[in-house]
């Protein structure tokens, strides 16, 4: 067994493009998670605080937070991990953190802060989800140098390509400095359009490009498209605003099917890759 199965597996979802569903994935994938028996924290990276929201947790209420962890003297992490559900905890953010974006960008070892943090809680969960802001800065530089893998939530859309082009060029430069050990696993297809054939044209497109790195020694030559995409269910829209995951919101939904098989692929996956932590459940049989 590898060194990479101790500890948490940690995984930055990640695009730097506003609203493709990272917050969506992170709280509907990390529930999936936490419901298959993984201990599962959840970390909001972003200052608008959306996954924060999710949880019913209003920003600036003057608990201990993401920005906590970059403040002089730093918080501990301990401190500022909430109980959202059994096996379900998370980190919120708040304002603050924009500044980290800002002002603290040149500071140096600023990129490592989140990792160092975190692994102060790596006895406590099985999984970290780290959900990134839009854009490439100090706050997703962060995510990638704690993380052991990345996926990429995206639509099936015009110059989706190119986008995701330019996202695994960032990890490789992350993974060429940073953490060697940072590799891309999954493209996650949210608001996806079953029916669209420009949709599928797209998936067919990403596929391809993909299959070009096999073998290579590109940080992204194992991604794949992972399955099932998750359909565009206006459930899933509506869950946040009722502080809720889509499990607790209407666990039959075509949103919560989606994510809860999207969970069992990546616990699947990670078991066949040996990466999965050794306390973690057997994964549902497949069917
Ligand atoms: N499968 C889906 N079906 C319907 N609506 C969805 C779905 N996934 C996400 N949404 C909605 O789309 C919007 C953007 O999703 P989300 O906030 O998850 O994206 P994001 O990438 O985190 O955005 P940002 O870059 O601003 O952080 C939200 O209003 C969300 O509720
Ligand atoms: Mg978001």
């Amino acid at each position: 067994m590898s060194a990479r199965t101790k500890g948490p597996r940690i995984v930055a979802l990640l695009n730097q493009k506003g609203g493709v569903g990272k917050t969506t994935t992170t709280v509907n994938l990390g529930a999936g998670l936490a419901a298959a028996g993984l201990r599962t924290l959840l970390v909001d990276m972003d200052p608008q605080s959306n996954l924060s929201l999710h949880f019913g947790v209003e920003a600036d209420d003057g608990r201990p937070t993401t920005s906590s962890l970059f403040a002089d003297p730093p918080a501990k992490a301990a401190d500022c991990v909430v109980k959202g559900r059994d096996n379900l905890s998370f980190i919120p953010a708040d304002t603050e953190l924009a500044l980290v974006e800002g002002e603290l960008a040149g500071r140096d070892g600023v990129q490592g802060v989140l990792r160092d943090a975190l692994a102060t809680l790596a006895d406590r969960f099985d999984v970290i989800l780290l959900d990134c802001p839009p854009g490439l800065g100090v706050l997703s530089v962060n995510a990638l140098t704690a993380a052991h893998e990345v996926f990429v939530p995206m639509q099936a859309q015009y110059l989706a390509l190119r986008g995701l082009e330019k996202l695994l060029s960032t990890v490789q430069l992350v993974a060429a400095g940073l953490n060697p050990s940072l590799s891309a696993t999954g493209v996650i297809l949210c608001m996806h359009e079953t029916q669209s054939s420009h949709g599928k044209a797209v998936v067919e497109e990403i596929r391809t490009h993909l299959d070009q790195f096999r073998g290579t020694d590109v940080p992204w030559r194992d991604c794949r498209v992972l399955q099932p995409p998750i359909r565009r269910n206006i459930k899933l829209a509506e869950a946040p605003s009722f502080g809720k995951t889509i499990f607790d919101y209407d666990p039959k939904c075509p949103g919560a099917d989606d994510y809860r098989r999207l969970a069992e692929g990546v616990i699947a996956m990670w078991r066949a890759r040996g990466v999965l932590p050794p306390a973690a459940p057997v994964p549902a049989a497949a069917g």
